[in-house]
């Protein structure tokens, strides 16, 4: 089969394509026919292989696994042990090596695929679904009527951000860039502050919580938006270790902005946002499809910190 393989840590020239064996489910693993796979920072870090602390995770040298995580595709065989999905089930969710033709992981990792849904756009909510989804359930514990501001409101987590904090009540506000406002309006965001044009900081609006996907500002600069007792969710901005420490600080010093967090994808909350899906209460969206040969250059693309909403690859045609 045709894989993505990662040979060092660097910029878009470490992965290349090329011929692997296709490999074979063990007892509890299951074989996908990979439909779609999504990029989200994370693969970004892994091949950067930045920040240096990450490398203690995945190894020194050069990555201990082959890139990609996010796929939707169709079972092909099932190890001996598995009940819960057979050959032709459509299903997606998280593996290593996912920027492959067929993937092999534990059956546990995949879960049916909404019928309503593309595969692309299962492909699309695994990672950067499940990020938003902790920032808004676990982290802000949003209630119906809350005021809530997404700082980064058109890149891979924003989106879901957008959509996860109306459907847990809340009225929702975005920031973005002139050519994404009228995708976040698009998706529920009631107010839209473009960053080139306004600074939603000096809007005299309040309120109850800012889910910061973009890192951009000071907390002095958002606490002039906070309501009184609100609080920021960091969820994303610079990958370095010296402002992630700082987060960790602030958080214990101040009532006004949480701990970072980071979010794996798991069984559970796969349902959950398949069925949001299903219902159609939650659309996933997609930037730009690109066949899996030209791997590098969605790399590229979703490096620029620009891309709006998903970056996804197919299987390059033969
Ligand atoms: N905690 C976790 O487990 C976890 C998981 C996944 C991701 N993350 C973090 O979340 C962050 C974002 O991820 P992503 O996939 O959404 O990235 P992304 O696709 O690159 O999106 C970046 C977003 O920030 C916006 N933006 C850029 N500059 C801005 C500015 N000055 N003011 C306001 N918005 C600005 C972009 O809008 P325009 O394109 O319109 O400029 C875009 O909406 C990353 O830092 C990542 O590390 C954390």
């Amino acid at each position: 089969m045709k894989a993505i393989i990662q040979e060092n840590y660097g910029d878009t020239n470490v992965l290349s394509l090329q011929d692997i064996l296709t490999p074979t489910p063990k007892e509890n693993e299951v074989l996908i026919r990979t439909n779609a796979t999504s990029l989200h920072i994370g693969d970004w870090l892994i091949m950067k292989g930045k920040p240096f602390v990450l490398r203690m995770m995945m190894g020194l040298a050069k990555p201990k696994q082959r890139p990609g995580s996010d796929v939707a595709g169709v079972v092909e065989a099932v190890g001996s042990q598995v009940t819960t999905l057979k050959p032709g089930d459509e299903v997606f969710g998280w593996c290593k090596g996912g920027l492959a033709e067929y993937v092999c992981e534990d059956a546990t990792h995949f879960i049916r695929k909404p019928k309503n849904v593309t595969f692309q756009q299962a492909a699309s909510s695994i990672t950067s679904a499940v990020t938003a989804l902790h920032a808004v359930r676990d982290q802000a514990k949003i209630q119906p009527g809350q005021k809530v501001l997404v700082n980064g409101a058109s890149g891979g987590v924003g989106p879901f951000a957008v959509q996860l904090a109306k459907i847990f009540g809340a009225e929702v506000a975005g920031v973005c860039s002139t050519r994404n406002t009228e995708l976040v309006s698009s998706i529920g965001a009631t107010r839209v502050f473009d960053y080139t044009k306004e600074d939603f900081t000096q809007s005299g609006q309040q309120y109850d919580f800012i889910l910061d996907v973009a890192g951009s500002r000071t907390l002095s600069e958002y606490k002039r938006v906070l309501k009184p007792g609100g609080k920021v969710i960091p969820i994303g901005g610079p990958p370095k270790m010296s402002r992630v420490l700082g987060l960790h600080l602030r958080a214990m010093f101040s009532s006004y902005q949480s701990a970072p967090f980071v979010s794996y994808p798991n069984h559970e909350d796969l349902k959950l946002l398949g069925e949001w899906m299903e219902q159609e209460a939650l659309t996933p969206v997609i930037d730009k499809v690109y066949p899996l040969h030209d791997t590098p250059n969605a790399f590229a693309y979703l490096g620029t910190g620009h891309a709006r909403a998903k970056v996804v690859i197919v299987p390059s045609t033969p």
